[in-house]
């Protein structure tokens, strides 16, 4: 896949709805069940973070989930890539971008938000033929009205922020005009996913998915 095909799919994935998801998801049990409520309330895209053993099972299980579309969040190596891959996983997000990070998801066909933070970061995806990228983490590095001063001299690239973000400021990101959507893990707290309140996740996803963009 190359940049710019991986670009297009991650523009479609962005386009699904304002917010992505970020999941920290604990127990497989809980995978089915939590992208149900969040696919229900709006929100069909999800990045499942690699960041828990069963987070590969919890893939396999989600990308089952009708409606829902499924990525793999904290890739940070190739061999992350090809288990996200084989998982089910239909794209991919990164706190950063290597070149082996880049070389592994356009080997393996899928799509990547890579991580930038700086105008190099985003200067150098360019250069590669990528459009699409992730602004990480957001807030921290000076939030909506840095990622706005970016995108004057570099409009061509466009953003998902991540970090930082609830439903308190994501009108501040998604009113610009390089942003397509946020991801935030708000919409899925873990006192709500531990306890198993799937309405109360549901809910959230509602509040989030009518968010103006
Ligand atoms: C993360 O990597 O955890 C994401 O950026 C989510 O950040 P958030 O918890 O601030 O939404």
């Amino acid at each position: 896949m190359t940049p710019q095909e991986a670009s297009l799919k991650c523009a479609e994935v962005c386009a699904l709805a304002p917010v992505v998801p970020v999941l920290v998801v604990k127990e497989v049990a809980h995978a089915a069940p939590l992208a149900q409520a969040l696919v229900a309330g709006g929100l069909p895209a999800l990045e499942v973070t690699l960041r828990t053993p069963v987070a590969l099972d919890v893939i396999r299980e989600m990308a089952q989930i009708e409606g829902g579309v499924v990525g793999a969040g904290t890739l940070l190596t190739s061999e992350d890539v090809e288990a996200a891959k084989a998982a089910g996983a239909k794209f991919g997000v990164s706190p950063g971008a290597t070149d082996r990070l880049l070389d592994a998801c356009e080997a393996n066909d899928l799509p990547l938000l890579a991580g930038t933070c700086t105008a190099s970061d985003v200067m150098k995806l360019l250069e590669r033929g990528y459009t699409v990228a992730k602004f990480f983490p957001a807030e921290a590095n000076g939030g909506a009205p840095a990622l706005k001063a970016i995108g004057a001299p570099l409009p061509q690239m466009k953003f998902c922020p991540t970090g930082g973000i609830s439903l308190k400021n994501a009108n501040d990101y998604l009113s610009l005009s390089n942003t397509m959507c946020v991801g935030g893990s708000w919409v899925a707290p873990s006192g709500l996913v531990e306890s198993g309140d799937w309405a109360g996740i549901e809910t959230l996803a509602r509040e989030a998915a009518v968010l103006p963009r």
